[in-house]
């Protein structure tokens, strides 16, 4: 039986109409008011927004870092994300230097197997192009991983060199990925870094003040020019700060094809309110880029609301303050980088975005939706609510209220960034391909339902 979802507010990037939905199996049939009953299983969203399911194209499970792994596995970690109205992910395999994409691509297979509660992509994390790194690229758009990350940090662990970059780049101007890069220059950093520690500074405080947000907007500037040179476009990743929007926005005045996302902690955190440098609990704010000043965030909500900036992801990379952030208590740079966040995504932009007045309805469903798909290759399949799209849909209680804590979560981690933050505005009923998911906070569904995603090549967000 197909089910029908009456009378709901259908919300997408373009539009917002009060129309049903039919599903048929996995995917939408049809989205148009005063579609006939008879013979569905009828679902009533009197009062609710009928939204896309949220794309996180930014996440870390199960990732190592630093000695250490990101406490979310793919089990918890999707499962939060459903609670939170998200259906889609995008994670990160990484490449380890001297060995094949392939083999990282089948270690993180490996880590979904059997636990993906909602369907995930996954980029490749590109350490090494060595004699062979061409023709791995290659094979990897054939296996549907659509774009590749690159580390202009952390030196001597992920950070390739410009070179590399431009060699990467060319490729993806041929078989149309999409290359993300982590832009802070890491060679400055390192330095300034060696400095702090030399001086004592041994606190968590100085991961943030040695990562000047000229460093970051330096790279930007620097991925920008190579992804011109070689004729590709570039996606920015975890964009935080003014100064590195700056460089996206006159690049993209100049009609070039570079796109960057930011995340809730950039918009909604800052060094003064979550980092006073007194204690070591400022370790939990300890991710990179760093938490930035104040007056960066309001500057971002801008970038957001005129298309500057394209997207919201979380960066979702959670470690546990007891026994993981703790490696660092006397040496900021053994924290685990990273902070959780894939489950608060949607409420967070919705309160603060749309509850605010800084973004339309349509605004907020494109950014942590449907951009999101079209830059990856996902869409129509996901993120849109349209005849032939999946049926991941998620009913909306925009009067929902709910208070983020860490002794409610669903995300495999001791504290929350956003402890305390009340929103309105909450995800009721989740449909994933059609099933339901989550109801009113309830996850109802198999760990390992969620399937891999082959995204496609030249996504369809530049010509
Ligand atoms: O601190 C962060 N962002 N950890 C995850 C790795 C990355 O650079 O995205
Ligand atoms: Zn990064
Ligand atoms: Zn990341």
């Amino acid at each position: 039986m197909a089910l029908l979802i009456q009378n709901g507010t259908v919300v997408t990037a373009e539009s917002t109409t009060l129309a049903d939905v039919l599903i048929d199996g996995t995917t939408i049939r049809e989205v148009r008011s005063g579609i006939p009953p008879q013979g569905h299983e009828i679902v009533d969203a009197t009062g609710l927004l009928v939204l896309p399911g949220g794309v996180d194209a930014h996440t870390h499970l199960d990732m190592p870092f630093g000695g250490t792994y990101s406490s979310d596995d793919f089990e918890t970690g999707t499962r939060a994300a459903a609670i939170g109205g998200t259906t889609t992910i995008v994670d990160f395999a990484i490449q380890s230097r001297g060995t094949k994409m392939r083999t990282a691509l089948d270690t993180w297979w490996g880590k979904a197997e059997g636990k993906a509660c909602i369907d995930y992509g996954l980029h490749m994390i590109v350490t090494d192009l060595g004699s062979s790194g061409f023709e791995d690229m290659d094979s990897m758009v054939s296996e549907g991983v659509a774009s590749f990350k690159l580390f202009m940090a952390y030196p001597g662990v992920l950070m390739v060199d410009d070179a590399t970059i431009f060699r990467a780049l060319r490729q993806t101007a041929k078989n149309g990925a999409l290359v993300c890069m982590h832009a802070e220059n890491g060679s400055v950093i390192d330095v300034l870094v060696q400095q702090a520690l030399a001086e004592g500074k041994t606190a968590p405080i100085y991961h943030a003040l040695t990562r000047p947000t000229v460093a970051e907007a330096e790279a930007v500037q620097r991925a920008i020019a190579m992804a011109e040179m070689a004729g590709a476009p570039v996606y920015i990743v975890h964009l935080s700060s003014e100064d590195a929007l700056n460089q996206v926005r006159e690049a993209r005045d100049r009609g070039l094809p570079a796109f960057a996302e930011t995340c809730p902690q950039y918009l909604l955190l800052s060094i003064e309110d979550q980092m006073p440098g007194k204690s070591f609990e400022d370790a939990k704010y300890v991710f990179t880029p760093p938490l930035r000043e104040k007056k960066n965030q309001q500057k971002l909500w801008d970038g957001l609301k005129h298309d500057h900036l394209q997207v919201v992801s979380t960066d979702h990379c959670p470690f546990c303050f007891a026994d993981q952030k703790a490696l660092g208590k006397d040496d900021f740079t053994k924290i685990p980088n990273g902070g959780p966040g894939i489950e608060n995504r949607m409420q967070l932009i919705y309160h603060h975005g749309v509850n605010a007045g800084r973004l339309t309805l349509n605004r907020f469903v494109e950014i942590t939706a449907s951009a999101p798909a079209r830059i990856f290759g996902m869409y129509p399949q996901k993120g849109t609510i349209a005849p032939g799209s999946d049926a991941d849909v998620v009913l909306w209680g925009p009067s929902a209220e709910h208070t983020i804590s860490a002794a409610t979560h669903h995300m495999r981690v001791d504290y929350s960034m956003f402890e305390g933050f009340k929103v309105r505005g909450n995800a009721r009923q989740v449909y994933s391909r059609g099933e339901l998911i989550v109801d009113r906070g309830e996850f109802l569904a198999r760990p390992g339902r969620g399937q891999y995603l082959r995204r496609t090549p030249r996504g369809g967000a530049w010509k």
